[in-house]
């Protein structure tokens, strides 16, 4: 998978070389590309903003660096994301989606926004997706990106070591996760839940299961289909 971005701070995006990412990149699953949006600025000040038609707060993105940049960058055909607290929700489900793209392209915005006429002209030449983080206003696109790639490429196969704890984990099972323990099995009063070092796996599963079920209906009933039947589950923590 190739994953470029065009930012007006690509040190925001120094983080894509540790952990995770730069760890996809050593084992060539992924070529990972920062532009600098000014690059295709042509004015002394490289500017990059300017005020809103219309009037109003704040400045919008204009979209001459942008259409060159994405001429130069050749995205025809690539999956340009944007984020924008506009845009659809980011959740597992989209993130198993972009997993499989070939490449995306990030077009990281700042202040009010991009020229609307930029996502209107990607569209025709890219599958455009516009992604918000979560239902609150970042001051730019770049953290959105870094955390949207880096849900994306822990999904990238041969990424993990571990496939079976990328099923196991919060969202893949449409529940949230439940509760993890190492040793001591004793720790500052606290006792790990016995059924755990019981080596009965079915029990294990079952109790992982409620625990799951459990916590889910507590901080997250959304996530529960309609139809579930409340008395399935119990939500007081089991010892
Ligand atoms: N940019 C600013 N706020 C954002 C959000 N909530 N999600 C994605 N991108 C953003």
């Amino acid at each position: 998978m190739r994953l470029d971005y065009l930012t007006i701070f690509p040190e925001y995006l120094d983080a894509l070389r540790l952990s995770l990412p730069g760890k996809a990149v050593d084992k060539g699953l992924l070529e990972l590309h920062v532009h600098d949006l000014r690059t295709w600025t042509h004015d002394r000040h490289r500017t990059v903003d300017d005020t809103p038609y219309g009037g109003g707060a704040g400045m919008v993105l204009k979209p001459e660096p942008f259409g060159e940049a994405l001429d130069e960058l050749a995205v025809d055909g690539a999956t340009v994301v944007v984020p924008t607290p506009a845009g659809r929700p980011f959740t597992q489900p989209l993130a198993r989606e972009l997993a499989t793209r070939e490449r995306l392209v990030f077009l990281c915005g700042r202040y009010e926004g991009i020229d609307q006429r930029v996502l209107d002209h990607v569209a025709t030449r890219a599958e455009l997706v516009e992604v918000s983080l979560g239902d609150y206003v970042l001051n730019g696109g770049e953290v959105a990106a870094l955390a949207m790639t880096e849900a994306v490429v822990r999904l990238l196969p041969g990424f993990m070591g571990n496939a079976a704890s990328l099923v196991e984990e919060s969202h893949e099972s449409g529940l949230l996760e439940h509760p993890v323990y190492t040793k001591p099995a004793a720790w500052r009063g606290h006792e790990v839940p016995p059924v755990l070092m019981s080596g009965n796996h079915g029990a294990i599963a079952a109790w992982r299961h409620d625990r799951a079920l459990a916590r889910t209906a507590e901080r997250r009933p959304d996530l529960l289909p309609a139809t579930a039947v409340a008395s399935e589950w119990v939500v007081e923590p089991a010892v």
